[in-house]
């Protein structure tokens, strides 16, 4: 069935960006910022891709898993070309791989999107998803192998959940001493305001753990007995069980054993449970340091649709937080002290995450309330463009501009409002 595109204008500046942000091979989240090729972003990007070239959806994929580590793990960034915008670079991270990457993962959300990039054709897909296939599993078992320990997805650095500086976090980075990090020159923040950018007492933070990282050599077991920072996400905890849906989904199809992915997904459902923190009414972060709830509710919560755990208790509190603003679903609650709708990740409604949670949505059958997100996410394109990310309550536009991902979920889903009148 055709779908009503709400501007073909937009579809044309939105291929535009995804084009333009285009370094062969692989796409810039957005020029200038994020200069090089980031994990989630990357397969966000592949699924843009995936409404007009097919073949190059699939490269974005394959350039991301061609850095894979030789333990399964899928670096967050990719540092194919030095780049002197861009701090913390290879030469901090110090990760001794080729190419050069950092040495912390991000949400993996490549098996969901190489699932919907398949049923675009599955025909022309299959050699395609068959190669990539069992590094996909390799990195899932790396999150099962050492990740997993508590039951749910533990992280290691704020980065790592790609919400970077939620207030979920704050309870971990209390606990990290950030004041022996050294000089440096943060890059970002000579990009975009920087009343829209984490602040420098979290970025002496943020360094130290990478610093940590880098004298133990990148030892994953080190970094999770002894490092600074470890906490549960229900962010990735969700995405990941999603993932091994999908990635058992498409094993099945190529004739593979699924039965262990399956094994690690009823054992997330199964434990998804611990995150609930009853004094939030929601699912809850956890520093597993002092075993304390964040005591935080965000939009990392109400990934739970998409992996199927949701409660009608979260139900109750999606439309309490939602109705506090006016723009796609804040990253993080309105009615905390914490809010702040203008920086990062302390307020602002991210379109891809509203896509991700209408995903869950309309999988649940809640058809209404994921109608709803895409129409408000794409008032937001409309009158102010592809930025990064947006204030809530009165929609102004912040971060970078012509973004990657923001363009991909656009002509993916927020740029279409149902059946072509009168089309085919
Ligand atoms: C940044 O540089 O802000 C990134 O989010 C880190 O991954």
């Amino acid at each position: 069935m055709t779908t009503h595109r709400i501007s073909p204008a937009l579809d044309d500046q939105a291929r535009a960006i995804l084009k333009g942000n285009d370094r062969g091979g692989y796409t810039v989240p957005t020029d200038g910022l994020y200069p090089y090729q980031w994990n989630w972003d990357s397969a966000f990007a592949a699924w843009g891709f995936s409404t007009f070239d097919l073949d190059r959806a699939w490269t974005e994929l394959e350039t991301l898993f061609s850095a894979q580590w030789d333990d399964g793990m899928v670096p967050h960034i990719i540092f194919h070309k030095p780049d002197p915008g861009y701090f913390p670079g290879p030469e901090v991270w110090g990760t001794n791989k080729t190419p050069a990457t950092s040495g912390i993962s991000q949400p993996p959300v490549a098996a969901t999107m190489a699932r919907l990039i398949l049923e675009v054709d599955p025909v022309a897909g299959r050699e395609r998803i068959a190669a990539l296939w069992p590094r996909i599993l390799a990195w899932h078992r790396w999150w099962r192998d050492y990740r997993c320990g508590s039951g749910v997805v533990a992280i290691t650095h704020p980065w790592e959940s790609g919400r970077d500086n939620c207030p979920d976090w704050d309870i971990g980075m209390a606990g990290v001493d950030g004041s022996n990090v050294g000089e440096y020159t943060r890059r970002d923040t000579g990009h975009v305001d920087p009343s829209m950018r984490p602040g420098k007492d979290e970025y002496d933070r943020y360094l130290a753990m990478v610093q940590f990282g880098r004298a133990c050599g990148w030892d994953q077991r080190e970094i999770v007995a002894n490092g600074p920072f470890l906490m549960e996400d229900p962010g990735i905890t969700f995405i990941l069980t999603r993932a091994n849906d999908d990635l058992a989904a498409m094993g099945r199809e190529l004739g593979h054993d699924v039965s262990e992915i399956e094994g690690w997904a009823a054992d997330l459902r199964a434990a998804a449970p611990k995150l609930w923190n009853p004094e939030t009414r929601g699912f809850d972060a956890r520093d597993l340091r002092t075993g304390r709830f964040a005591d935080r509710i965000g939009s990392a919560a109400f990934l739970a649709y998409l992996a199927g755990v949701e409660t009608p208790e979260l139900a109750a509190r999606m439309d309490g937080i939602w109705n506090a603003v006016r723009y796609g679903f804040p990253s993080a609650d309105p009615a905390a002290e914490s809010f702040e709708p203008r920086r990062y990740w302390r307020g602002p409604s991210w379109p891809v995450v509203n896509a991700l949670m209408a995903i869950g949505l309309k999988d649940r059958g809640l058809d209404d309330a994921a109608e709803r997100l895409r129409r408000e996410t794409a008032e937001l394109i409309e009158a102010h463009g592809f930025f990064e990310y947006f204030d809530p309550t009165d929609g102004t536009p912040c971060g970078g501009d012509a973004f990657t991902w923001t363009a991909a979920i656009w002509l993916t889903w927020a740029g279409a409002d149902g059946p072509a009148k009168g089309g085919a």
